[in-house]
């Protein structure tokens, strides 16, 4: 059976997108299609939704189940390129609604041959597009050492990034009697190389997660689409953004930051919040799960949603400190 997708905080994100019948509404991230039919189901015959995902096997979902809808338009491409998207088709500025719904979806964690998980026997692929660019494989083989070490430093949060590092790259030299990299050789190398463990958590975690960020250079993806987002809306235009560790939204929380606070003006010149040109209004708090949402869906248990709105107006002004 086909592993199942349960979207995460799926009316809370779509509540937050503020949907007006007639909307035209952006799903970045099609994954497994749960926030895309929720969306659908309260557009209306004149409303109209992008969904955009770089996985072909999301894409193919997304044909099967909504082939015979006339109002979503299905692309496959990564988010970054939205801007382009976009604009080919001369709907730049008028965007009411965008979900972005960051990570892997559990079809492409739970199919071993897509080889992203530590739990079984794969491939070591964790391309999100399996039709272009390096896999996990190919990558580990071509960075340096120090490279490797950063990656799981930085995008793992590893503390034993540096034997881990030294472990993988010993076993890839061709006279290492070593079998060839699967997803459970490289948990094995990884768990000897630990040497103390973290309770409840598999000691490959962080460097499946750094490896996986690494190789589709996921971070990069958002921080290019973040302004692309913004300029991409309409004034009012909601965009919310579900992140599921630190580094995604460390990079959601600050671009919020900077487009709600304005132009940085020294803080003693007078200037009025109005001067300082806004592009973002924060709507609520950030949401993070509770006890209910995590024994519903276990994968909402690192979940954080942002949302925030476009503020009308003066849309020159928006689009200048927005460019990417
Ligand atoms: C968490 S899942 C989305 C689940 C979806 N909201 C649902 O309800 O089933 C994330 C999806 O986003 C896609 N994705 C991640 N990064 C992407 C990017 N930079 N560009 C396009 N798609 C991306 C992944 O391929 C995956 O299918």
């Amino acid at each position: 059976m086909q592993p199942r997708h349960i979207p995460v905080f799926k009316e809370h994100a779509v509540n937050a997108l503020n949907i007006a019948a007639n909307d035209l509404v952006v799903d970045a991230t099609y994954g497994g299609g749960g926030h895309a039919r929720a969306i659908l189901a309260r557009l209306g015959d004149g409303g109209r939704l992008l969904v955009i995902d770089r996985d072909v096997s999301a894409i193919e979902r997304a044909r099967r189940a909504l082939h015979d809808d006339a109002r979503v338009e299905i692309i496959h491409a990564p988010f970054s390129r939205l801007r382009q998207l976009l604009s080919e088709r001369d709907l730049s500025g008028r965007v009411a609604g965008m979900l972005f719904d960051f990570g892997v979806s559990s079809q492409q964690l739970d199919t071993p041959a897509r080889g992203f998980s530590f739990r079984a026997s794969g491939p070591l692929d964790m391309r999100m597009d399996q039709s272009r660019g390096q896999t996990a494989a190919q990558w580990l083989a071509q960075v340096t050492e120090q490279e490797l070490c950063s990656a799981l430093r930085d995008f793992g949060e590893e503390r034993f990034a540096r034997r881990i590092a030294r472990a993988i790259k010993h076993a890839m030299q061709p006279s290492a009697a070593q079998p060839p990299l699967t997803t459970a050789v490289l948990a094995e190398l990884v768990a000897k190389a630990v040497p103390s463990r973290e309770p409840g958590k598999h000691p490959a975690t962080r460097s499946f997660q750094a490896i996986r960020i690494a190789v589709n250079h996921e971070l990069g993806e958002i921080r290019e689409v973040l302004p692309q987002a913004l300029i991409g809306l309409a004034p009012h235009g909601r965009l919310v953004i579900l992140s599921f560790h630190s580094l995604e939204d460390r990079l959601v929380k600050r671009f919020f930051r900077e487009q709600a606070r304005g132009d940085p003006y020294p803080p003693e010149l007078p200037i009025c919040e109005a001067m300082k040109n806004p592009t973002l209004k924060l709507v609520g708090k950030p949401r993070c799960a509770g006890v209910q949402d995590i024994a519903d869906n276990r994968r909402a248990r690192s979940a954080v949603m942002r949302v925030a709105e476009k503020i009308g107006g003066d849309q020159t002004a928006t689009t200048e400190r927005a460019r990417p």
